[in-house]
């Protein structure tokens, strides 16, 4: 990754930090906290770790169709949560 890219990302994660807070929503940066304070409010994480072992293209689709639900993250999030789910993380969820 370039150091430009790493800029951006952090200036993203800051940026969701603050809009975090400007919205109510408490501060999440990992996969599992993302998870756990933005896509428990409609159904369980059973549902998630369901689609443990699915690939990145199913959970760029899934994560989507979920902001299209009412999920409330922002890009940055849907990178580390996309990032996460597709390496497996709903297993230890
Ligand atoms: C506003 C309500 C809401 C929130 C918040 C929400 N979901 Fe969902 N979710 C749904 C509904 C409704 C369904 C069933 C319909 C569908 O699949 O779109 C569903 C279904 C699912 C499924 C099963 C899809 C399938 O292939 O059958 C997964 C996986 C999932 N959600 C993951 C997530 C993740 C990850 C988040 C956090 C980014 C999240 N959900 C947040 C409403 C929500």
């Amino acid at each position: 990754m370039t150091e430009r890219a790493v800029l951006m990302l952090s200036g993203l994660a800051v940026a969701a930090l603050l809009g975090g807070c400007a919205e109510a929503d408490p501060p999440a940066s990992t996969g599992a906290e993302i998870v756990r304070t933005r896509c428990t409010r409609c159904h369980s994480t059973e549902r998630i770790k369901a689609g443990a072992a699915r690939d990145r293209a199913y959970w760029e689709t899934t994560v989507d169709r979920m902001r299209g639900n009412g999920a409330r993250i922002d890009d940055a999030q849907r990178a580390t949560l996309v990032e996460f789910l597709a390496s497996g993380g709903a297993a230890g969820l």
